[in-house]
């Protein structure tokens, strides 16, 4: 895929994640595991979740104003929010329906998009889409989750790895040159059953996946997932940068879907990359899908790391199973 018409970017960006901190010990007391597991295969320390009784799209609202404060933009101006929740409080009203009441951005359209942790780069490509055609001019992408909402607190397989987040940025035109120049987005179905959270009806084989029988939760076989979010993160990467006509070495800052040290360190391996040039927060936060992204991305623009002419390389993997990147040049 290549942009046409207006050029889009990244005004705005913002970044919450809910105060309560679940750490590994925490978790050897709940489920059969141990702090030094949870490192060595994740490289996970703690992670941070909601209270039972709060939802997750508050997380999505705050995230929203400090992404429209930094774009300098009303939300009144704003056009469509795209939520990317693969976790929504409510099927309906979207979660973009509840942001939008909360924000005040009458005039905006809504949905919400569910590409589960590829959510944010399939977000902001739809986003690039719109603008590009001159349909609308400012865009909210909102990724909001509540993992912990689904976990089931007895599968040590799952309930270490999940966290609740939420990012939003505020897309609109860019000057030419910058902003987002390249997305790639895809999905395997076919490797679908490989993470699992059933909504309104449940198959009998993933019944019988579940430890507990429990419906509502999430359910993973992970060596499969690993293996996926290798290979796809490689094949993005090297897919929008072939198409932008730049190399892996013209790349400042990498922004990878925080699931896994080993995902990350592998696909860097393969893609030549140093550690020194991507941004990682996993250790603190775990996995809260497609928020890991923009969350990380909002930490990078508060620590002084991205910089004028930048090229910045965001990238994510996730059920469905799904895929997907984006090419920024950052002004
Ligand atoms: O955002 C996208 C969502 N998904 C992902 O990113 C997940 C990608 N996958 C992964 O991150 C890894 O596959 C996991 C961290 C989930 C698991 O690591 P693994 O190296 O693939 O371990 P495994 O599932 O092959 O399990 C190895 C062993 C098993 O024991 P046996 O059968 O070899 O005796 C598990 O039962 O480790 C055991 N195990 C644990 N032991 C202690 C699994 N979970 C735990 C645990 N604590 N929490």
């Amino acid at each position: 895929m290549s942009n046409f018409g207006y050029t889009s970017g990244i005004l705005g960006i913002g970044g919450v994640l809910p105060e309560k901190v679940l750490t590994n010990f925490d978790l050897e007391e709940i489920v059969d595991t141990s702090n030094e597991w949870i490192v060595q295969r994740t490289g996970i320390h703690s992670r941070r979740i909601l209270e039972k009784d709060q939802p997750a799209y508050l997380l999505g609202v705050e995230a929203a104003k400090i992404a429209l404060n930094e774009a300098g933009i009303d939300a009144k101006d704003i056009d469509l929010i795209i939520t990317t929740t693969e976790t929504p409080d409510y099927l309906s009203p979207s979660t973009s329906c509840l942001i939008q009441k909360e924000i005040g951005a009458d005039k905006a359209s809504a949905f919400d998009l569910n590409a589960a942790c590829s959510g944010f780069v399939y977000g902001l490509t739809v986003a690039s889409q719109f603008i590009a055609t001159g349909y609308y001019k400012y865009i909210l992408v909102v990724a909001c989750e509540g993992l912990s909402k689904v976990t089931d607190w007895e599968d040590r397989k799952t309930c270490i790895l999940f966290s609740d987040g939420a990012g939003a940025a505020v897309v609109g035109p860019e000057q030419e040159g910058y902003g987002i120049l390249q997305t790639n987005i895809g999905a395997v179905g076919s490797l679908g059953h490989n993470i699992t959270i059933p909504c309104c009806y449940i198959s009998q084989e993933d019944i019988e996946n579940r430890p507990n029988k429990n419906k509502r939760v999430v359910w993973m076989n992970g060596s499969e997932v690993l293996k996926f979010a290798v290979r796809a993160m490689e094949s993005s990467t090297r897919t929008i940068l072939d198409n932008a006509g730049l190399t892996v070495d013209d790349i400042s800052l990498i922004i990878p879907h925080q699931a896994n040290i080993r995902i990350i360190d592998n696909a860097l391996k393969r893609l030549g990359i140093p550690e020194s040039k991507a941004v990682i927060n996993l250790d603190k936060y775990g996995n809260n899908s497609s928020a890991s992204i923009p969350i990380a991305l909002y930490e990078a623009k508060k620590g002084n790391k991205l910089n004028k002419d930048d090229y910045v390389v965001l990238v994510g993997f996730g059920g469905g199973l799904t895929y997907g990147s984006v090419l920024l040049k950052w002004r």
